[in-house]
């Protein structure tokens, strides 16, 4: 039988993961916004790109969650994007109230799905998706670390003029300025990346990619990124609904893995058919395990926040 992927929020982001998902080929998608007409409206004009894309999946839009019922993988995409003048406490609140309200939707319309998370700021929201939902730590994912070394290893086949696919980086930490890129496991077709470019550049193109969200924002001024973020939101998609066991960095609660309890982070996770199916401890030197606990404190901030706004 196919598989069934409801994507929350059809706006940029979530407009953009449907598409990739049914052109990708894997699954019929069902679209949910609370504006009546949009997520309708882009469903039919993806389902009329059907016939040159050349795939058979049903692409439904709808207000509500009964057309949802059942899905084997949810992606939350809902929320808002921060604003000029929105302090960031404001944003969120108000991503958390949208986050809570369609949790508890999918919780009881599929109750056996893998929720994904995209919604900002991603680690606080993962946790507000895990507590509502009540689901299993295996079946709650924040989608972070894709994106960021996805960011990272672009920047680097352009420096080195490479084909991106030479290139494997892994991203780990809270997907904010504390992000923590690893250099000493980044390899360009197995070649340590610190044999191909100088210690002072690597640093730079680091910095870039802690920046990359914000670097999108300051050019298109309206709105933040979208096309990479739903080409990361798919590909973990894929690695679940195909069962593939790929590595892929990515967001989730740890109990004492890394020295870290009771906080979703991006670390190297094993994604198959039943989520999160095994959390990949590496050995950190000293500097990187510092690093890490520093974006692991930032992330409990956003944390604890949320837990004060609750009560
Ligand atoms: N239920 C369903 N959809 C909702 C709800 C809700 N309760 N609240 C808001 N939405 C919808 C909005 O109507 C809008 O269409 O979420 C959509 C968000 O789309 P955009 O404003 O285009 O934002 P986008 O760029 O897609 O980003 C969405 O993903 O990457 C993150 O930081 C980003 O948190 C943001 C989210």
């Amino acid at each position: 039988m196919r598989k069934k992927i409801t994507v929350i929020g059809g706006g940029n982001v979530g407009a953009t993961t449907a598409q990739r998902l049914a052109e990708h080929g894997l699954a019929d998608v069902v679209l949910v916004d609370i504006i009546e007409g949009v997520p309708q409206g882009k469903a039919l004009d993806l389902l009329e790109a059907a016939p040159i894309e050349g795939h058979d999946f049903k692409i439904t839009g709808t207000n509500g969650y009964s057309e949802t019922e059942n899905s084997d993988l949810v992606i939350i995409t809902a929320g808002i994007a921060r604003k000029p003048g929105m302090s960031r406490d404001d944003l969120i609140k108000t991503n958390m109230k949208i986050v809570q309200d369609v949790t508890r939707e999918v919780a009881k319309s599929s109750p056996q799905a893998i929720l994904i998370v995209v919604s900002n700021p991603l680690d606080a929201m993962c946790h507000v998706a895990y507590r509502v939902s009540g689901f299993d730590r295996r079946r709650v994912i924040g989608m972070a670390g894709v994106l960021d070394s996805a960011r990272f290893r672009s920047f680097l086949a352009s420096e080195l003029d490479v084909s991106v696919e030479n290139i494997q980086a892994l991203v780990l930490g809270g997907h904010g300025d504390t992000m923590v890129p690893l250099p000493r496991i980044t390899t360009v077709a197995g070649i340590p990346i610190t044999e191909l470019i100088p210690a002072k550049r690597l640093e730079e193109i680091i910095d870039r990619t802690r920046q990359g969200g914000a670097e999108i924002v300051s050019l298109l001024k309206t709105g933040s990124a979208f096309y990479a973020p739903a080409s990361a939101a798919a590909q973990m998609a894929e690695a679940i609904i195909k069962d593939r066991k790929m590595i892929l960095p990515c967001s989730v609660l740890l109990e004492g893995e890394y020295g870290i309890n009771g906080l979703f982070i991006g670390v190297p996770v094993k994604l198959g058919v039943n989520g999160v199916e095994e959390i990949i401890e590496i050995k950190l030197t000293p500097d990187e395990d510092q690093a890490l606990k520093k974006s692991a404190a930032a992330v409990q901030g956003l944390v604890d926040f949320l837990n004060q706004e609750e009560v």
